[in-house]
């Protein structure tokens, strides 16, 4: 007898029809039409079921408190760093907590259940590190959260911001982080780079750098970290997030940096919501939309994924930890419409996100993790469409959360009552 049978979905790659049986937490079966004796049957009448969304880029230690101490007036990153430097001192760790934890809550909601969170290692305290510490491993039953020393102010531009991202690792934090084009110089830049690569190399850690997040045309931080990728033999764990100065680059320089970073096995995470928001904030008209560049990127065969990045903080007032919304925008900023960059737009959400994480048996294959969301809709291209509800959301089997159809009452003389946006 199966945990669980899901019966008639369409899954992402297109296959309709589907069967998923779950036993012991996990993936028993994928097969065209399955009917076996089940505790559990639900009938997906055809609606997309997908492996859970995945953010790969977030700020958890900031999200929720927009407004604290007061609204960020120019909109742009530097005053957002000035804004969470303000409220730094004001912070508590109960509040850190709750806040993150409520934040989880919206994430389980909206079928997201993987979260790769940098989170400030700047000030010796360590507290924004101890409470997330804490909230990773009270979310453990139904999110993976993954951590990411980030020292904020610059690891060489604040005293003592090695040892204090040293001793985040020490305390458990997963991956290295960094922000070069925030140190004092270029050079520094690439010295935190290559320093912060070779204690990665050292722990057998991940990287995960904030790289040329500006509209400099000459920021070149992302050429040293796939260089220290390859010369530390660091293939397939560094990851390079926004990216955005290759949007003003040079075309011939990027004709050469591009191959740079396939060979590198570096990862791209291009943040588009906010991307779109923070970059272009010092030009008059035409005003670059400052996104990393996505299609050319994927192109030359270098994994792309997309995070959200922010959800009501000091850099950003939005959000509800729907990483579809994330999609959407990213696929416009992107020019990404035809159907299979629509398509690759939502793997960038889930398939590839999980690829920079390392994410264990991630994907609906015999032998993976259950964990799904069953959206309404019919494919991913309608899912992206619609920011599509999701109907139900699970964890290893287990039912997490589940949502009623949309469906709106009409009342126009000739038509039908029920209009449900499904083509
Ligand atoms: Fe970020």
């Amino acid at each position: 007898m199966l945990d669980l049978l899901i019966k008639n979905a369409t899954l992402p790659d297109g296959r309709k029809d589907i069967s998923v049986a779950v036993q012991g937490g996990r993936i028993a079966e994928v097969t065209a039409g399955l009917s076996a004796p089940a505790h559990e049957t639900v009938d997906a009448q055809g609606m997309l079921l997908s492996p859970p969304f995945v953010d790969p880029h977030f700020h958890m230690d900031a999200t929720l408190s927009y407004g604290l101490p007061r609204v960020n007036q120019s909109g742009t990153l530097l005053e957002g760093i000035a804004l969470w430097g303000e409220l730094k001192p004001l912070l508590t760790m109960e509040a850190l907590v709750e806040r993150a934890l409520a934040y989880c809550d919206w994430a389980v909601a909206k079928g997201l259940l993987a979260i790769r969170s940098h989170v400030d290692t700047s000030d010796p305290s360590l507290l924004p590190v101890q409470a997330l510490l804490d909230v990773k491993k009270r979310v453990a039953p139904y999110i993976d959260l993954q951590l990411v020393a980030f020292p904020q102010d610059g690891v060489l531009r604040t005293k003592g911001g090695i040892d204090s991202l040293t001793r985040a690792l020490d305390l458990g934090v997963d991956v290295v982080g960094g922000i070069p084009h925030f140190e004092r110089t270029m050079a520094d830049g690439a010295a935190s780079v290559k320093l912060l690569c070779e204690l990665a190399a050292e722990r057998g850690k991940l990287v995960d750098m904030h790289c040329d997040e500006s509209d400099d045309p000459l920021s070149r931080h992302i050429e040293t970290l796939a260089y220290e990728a390859q010369r530390l033999g660091l293939q397939g764990r560094v990851n390079g997030s926004h990216c955005t100065s290759m949007h003003s680059m040079d075309n011939y320089y990027v004709s050469k940096l591009l191959p740079l970073i396939a060979e590198s096995g570096v990862s791209v995470i291009a943040n588009p919501l906010i991307n779109i928001t923070l970059q272009g904030r010092h030009d008059t008209y035409p005003k670059r939309r400052g996104m990393t560049r996505v299609p050319e990127l994927m192109a030359a065969g270098v994994n792309v994924a997309f995070g959200h990045d922010c959800v009501m903080d000091p850099w950003y007032g939005m959000g509800s930890g729907d990483m579809l919304e994330v999609a959407h925008m990213g696929l416009h900023v992107a020019q990404m419409t035809s159907q299979a960059g629509i398509r690759a737009c939502f793997d960038a959400v889930t398939a590839n996100a999980a690829k920079v994480m390392h994410l264990p048996g991630y994907g609906i294959d015999a032998g993976c993790d259950a964990s799904f969301v069953l959206l309404q809709a019919r494919d991913t291209v309608e899912a992206i469409r619609l920011r599509a509800t999701r109907l139900k959301v699970w964890k290893s089997g287990k039912l997490l959360a589940q949502s009623p159809a949309t469906a709106v009452q009409l009342h126009l003389p000739g038509r039908s009552s029920q209009v449900s946006f499904l083509r």
